[in-house]
């Protein structure tokens, strides 16, 4: 079939197939209305296309289109979207149909991103609202087939169907799509070309990078504020509070209106916790129960079937958007709700019968079921996040279904599974597809786990714990409530390093927590592992599925966050791990054991201790723990904390913390350099702005040459 590729920004390249153009009707892309960040692309590496086009295969079958792209033998695929099971897809079909119950490594998931990003470096993206097909060199052509290749199961256990696949094949809907492919040249480049070519990543909030805590369902306000005050006598942080289903006047399905028993004063509430320096998030899904003010306004424009009774609108339609967000404004986010929970978005009619509309289900705009379920998940947050866009207020919230396009989104993924391994491992992969994700805490199984887990989720995206159905709260194992409360406080110290990481997402693309292919190069992973001179001899690729089983370790339970932090957590049962630490010295932030990086070590870890380590030359931006993020007016002390003996350099990052007033130029960058004189003295010196003092903070002071972070 005849495709023209064409450069759509710098270092993408869009092929557009004349056929279907009509047919292409609403996508991610269209649908988020994504505003590349030319500017910041064109800073990037100039790249030339990573393949002759001739070599991309573009094939018309019985119900679509194939499309097909040369691979390497020891090439690495990641991303297509928030996958649980494993983060190299290599050898693997991934079918990306949005699930809300993914237990089965299938490729379905709460956020299907039909884009994967190879490790020579470059990406592929297929933008459709259809379910896409990726066989991810799990397929192979007779033409292909090398008889050398082909082995004996009789006498080789090992022996899978799949020889070293020649060929990604890639399965697209006949009703029009576009492909983006991405330059790198390295796999980074490639993901942050990705989240730039969708708009930059999301700057939350100061406070949405505070602690969460979702309270039980049913609650009154009396039991919320009286919870709320908890954390404050306890001295614990806070800075959201969760309502679950209960505040609605009816839920499942949802009013969108407040239960007047249980709420009477909606406002006054949302005040008293204000008062405490709390904020409040909402829980809702997508349903609208025939009592709400809005059912007959949203009727004309419902999907012809309903979930728990309630209607399905279709959100592709302006009118449905205005009332949903009009209800929202005045019954929430005029009384100063900071947020919402989007839940339950995701539903998938094979396992959860009811829970949401049939892929058949039609919809006024023209949209089917299947396309209107790959795309609600982002039609909920944006229009949300535009409605508190046109307030000038930031939101940061929850949702629980995702797709492509979604980096300048400002909510956080979540599941109901609850397997810590793969918790981890989501937050590595969401790392790939431009996407956040929180590994909530509900409830533990013992004091370890619960230590464990609380210590994964405060250095991730979203600190919280979700107690809606176990009445959790962090001093729920007396016996290890300092241990939690102690990682809460090291996320509100870490807040400026955090924030400015999640600045440098917003203007390069670059994520802030990321998985260890961001951070390493394949040679120097291959290298740490000790085996570069297989890797450049291009001796087997371990990890296709023409050789069944795995004998490199994917590295899919560590991840930086920002750039000199790297956290590698353990699970209730483990005291020790292999750490894979890149090149250079560094050290355990708590420990202040030195390591010599470039290679895997062993490490140790009572329970007191997340093993996190930081890169000797770092400069970390600082501030005390707090009940609460601070608001903007009241500056707190800055200091920057040096690691290692040699010179340094940080970055730090601060804005008002809450409006959108950093658009317009109210934002500042500076550089925090460390230098190391000849006499072995140190001095500090903030660069790169007028002002003296960042507005944030009141003071700052410098620690220099330190091993562990100071208490
Ligand atoms: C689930 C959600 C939970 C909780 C619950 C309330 O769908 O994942 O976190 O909100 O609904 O009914």
């Amino acid at each position: 079939m005849a495709a023209s590729w064409s450069l759509a920004a710098p270092g993408v390249w869009r092929v557009t197939l004349q056929e279907m153009q009509e047919a292409k009707g609403m996508t991610p892309l269209t649908y988020m209305n994504v505003q590349p960040r030319e500017a910041a692309l064109k800073q990037m590496p100039e790249v030339q296309p990573p393949f002759d086009w001739d070599q991309v295969r573009i094939e018309e079958i019985r119900d679509g289109l194939l499309v097909s792209f040369p691979l390497t033998p020891s090439e690495k695929l990641y991303g297509t979207g928030l996958q649980l099971m494993r983060m190299n897809q290599r050898g693997r079909t991934r079918y990306l149909r949005v699930n809300s119950d993914p237990k089965q490594d299938t490729g379905e998931t709460h956020a299907p991103v039909p884009f994967y990003a190879s490790d020579r470096g470059y990406g592929v993206l297929i933008d459709t609202s259809r379910i896409v097909t990726m066989h991810c060199g799990s397929t192979l052509e007779l033409a292909d087939t090398r008889a050398e290749h082909v082995r004996d199961r009789n006498t080789n256990a090992g022996w899978s169907a799949t020889p070293l696949a020649a060929r990604t094949e890639l399965r697209l809907p006949k009703d029009g799509f576009d492909i983006y492919v991405f330059g790198g040249p390295s796999l980074t480049d490639v993901v942050a070309r990705y989240n730039l070519f969708c708009g930059g990543g999301v700057l939350p909030p100061k406070w949405g990078l505070g602690f969460w805590h979702r309270v039980p369902t049913l609650y009154t306000d009396e039991q919320v504020l009286e919870e709320a005050e908890q954390f404050r006598q306890r001295g614990i942080p806070c800075d959201v509070i969760g309502l679950e289903p209960g505040w609605h006047s009816q839920s499942y399905p949802v009013s969108y209106e407040w239960e007047a028993n249980r709420f009477p004063s909606p406002g006054t509430f949302v005040q008293q916790l204000r008062a405490k320096g709390m904020r409040v998030n909402l829980w809702e899904h997508p349903y609208v129960s025939p009592t709400s003010k809005i059912y007959e306004k949203l009727r004309p424009y419902a999907g012809s079937h309903t979930v728990w009774g309630g209607l399905a609108p279709d959100y592709a339609m302006e009118e449905a958007a205005a009332q949903y967000k009009q209800v929202h404004e005045t019954e929430h986010v005029s009384l100063g709700v900071s947020g919402y929970k989007l839940d339950e978005c995701d539903g998938s009619e094979l396992t959860r019968n009811s829970w949401m509309f049939p892929a058949h289900a039609k919809f006024p705009s023209g949209l089917d079921g299947e396309q209107m379920r790959q795309l609600y998940g982002l039609m909920f947050q944006k229009m949300t996040s535009d409605l508190y866009r046109s307030k000038n207020r930031r939101t940061y919230g929850l949702v629980r279904a995702s797709g492509a396009a979604a980096s300048t989104m400002p909510y956080v993924l979540y599941s109901d599974l609850y397997d810590h391994k793969q918790y981890i491992r989501a937050l590595c992969n969401a790392s790939f597809s431009g996407l956040l994700w929180t590994p909530e805490v509900r409830r533990a199984v013992s004091a370890e786990d619960w230590v464990r887990r609380m210590q994964t989720v405060c250095l991730s995206s979203l600190a919280m714990l979700n107690a809606w159905g176990d009445g959790t709260k962090p001093w729920s194992y007396p016996e290890v409530e300092s241990i939690v409360r102690h990682y809460i406080e090291l996320r509100m110290r870490l807040l400026p390093y955090l924030y400015t990481a999640f600045a440098a997402y917003r203007e390069t693309g670059v994520p802030p927590f990321r998985a260890m292919p961001l951070v390493m190069s394949p040679a120097e992973i291959a290298a740490a592992e000790g085996h570069l001179a297989e890797f450049e001899q291009e001796v087997l690729n371990t990890t296709d599925a023409a050789y069944g089983k795995k004998t490199t370790r994917e590295w899919d339970d560590q991840y930086m966050l920002g750039e000199f932090l790297l956290v590698a957590p353990l699970v209730a049962g483990e005291t020790e791990r292999d750490v894979l630490l890149p090149g250079g010295v560094w050290y355990g932030l708590e420990t202040g054991e030195r390591y010599e990086g470039g290679q895997i070590v062993r490490i140790s870890a009572v329970l007191e201790i997340m093993p996190i380590f930081v890169r000797s030359g770092a400069v970390i931006p600082m501030m005390p723990s707090m009940p609460h993020v601070p608001e903007p007016g009241s500056p707190v002390p800055l200091t920057f904390v040096h690691f290692g003996e040699e010179s340094g350099e940080g970055t730090l990052y601060d804005d008002d913390g809450e409006t959108f007033a950093y658009e317009e130029g109210a934002s500042h960058w500076w550089r925090a350099q460390v230098t190391r004189r000849p006499d072995g003295s140190y001095a500090g010196e903030l660069l790169g702005n007028d002002q003296v003092v960042p507005e944030s903070f009141s003071t700052i002071a410098w620690q220099f040459a330190q091993t562990r972070l100071p208490r």
